[in-house]
C-alpha cells in the first residue's frame, strides 16, 4: 500500500546494474578486456584458453555477491575465494591488473556513476583480500576479518568463508 511515505526500498546492487543480461554484460566486457590489454598479460596467462567455463562462473559467482539470484553456492559451496585464488600468485601488480579489467568493464556496462564506485571499492576488497604474495615475492599471511561479502553487507566474525 502507498501510504506516501518516501520510498525506502533498498534495491541491490544486482537490479540496479540492470539484472542477469548486466551481469552477462559485466563478465563478458571484463574478459574481453583481460584477453585485450596489454597489462593483463600477466593475468591472462593464469587462465584456460578458453574462458567460457571461467566466465559462466564468474556470472554465478557476482549474481549471488551483488544480492541477485544465488546461482553459485548451491553448485559450488561457499566461494572461499582466498583459498581457491591460492594456486595463484596473486600481489599488488596481480591485483591492480584485475580491478583494471573490471574499471573497464564497468565503464561499458554501468552507466551509473555512484553504482560505479560501490562496486569499484567492492570489487578492490576482494581483489585485495585474496592477494596472497607480497610485492617482494614472499607468501602473504591472511589479512585476518573476512571481507568477502555483498557489497551493502558488513561482514560478521562469525560469518567467516574465507
Ligand atoms: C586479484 C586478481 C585475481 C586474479 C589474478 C584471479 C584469477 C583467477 C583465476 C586464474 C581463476 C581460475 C579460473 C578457472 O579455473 O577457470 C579464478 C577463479 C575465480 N575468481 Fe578470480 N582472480 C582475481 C580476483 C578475483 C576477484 C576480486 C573475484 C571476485 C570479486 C574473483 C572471483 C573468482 C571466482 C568466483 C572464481 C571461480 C571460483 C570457483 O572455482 O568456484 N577473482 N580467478
Amino acid at each position: 500500500m502507498d501510504n506516501g511515505a518516501p520510498h525506502l526500498a533498498t534495491h541491490s546492487h544486482y537490479d540496479r546494474l540492470g539484472g542477469h543480461e548486466a551481469v552477462v554484460n559485466l563478465v563478458d566486457a571484463f574478459y574481453l578486456a583481460m584477453d585485450t590489454l596489454p597489462g593483463a598479460a600477466t593475468i591472462r596467462a593464469m587462465h584456460e584458453p578458453d574462458l567460457r567455463a571461467t566466465k559462466a562462473v564468474l556470472v554465478k559467482y557476482l549474481s549471488e555477491w551483488m544480492g541477485g539470484p544465488k546461482l553459485y553456492s548451491p553448485e559450488r559451496g561457499a566461494p572461499m575465494l582466498r583459498r581457491r585464488h591460492q594456486p595463484f600468485r596473486l600481489d599488488s601488480a596481480a591485483r591492480d591488473a584485475w580491478m583494471m579489467c573490471m574499471r573497464q568493464a564497468l565503464s561499458e556496462v554501468c552507466q551509473d556513476a555512484g553504482l560505479r564506485t560501490e562496486l569499484d571499492a567492492a570489487f578492490f576488497k576482494v581483489a585485495d583480500f585474496i592477494r596472497n604474495t607480497e610485492d617482494g615475492g614472499q607468501e602473504r599471511a591472511h589479512p585476518g576479518r573476512p571481507r568477502e561479502t555483498h557489497p551493502g553487507q558488513v561482514a560478521l566474525p562469525h560469518q567467516s568463508k574465507a
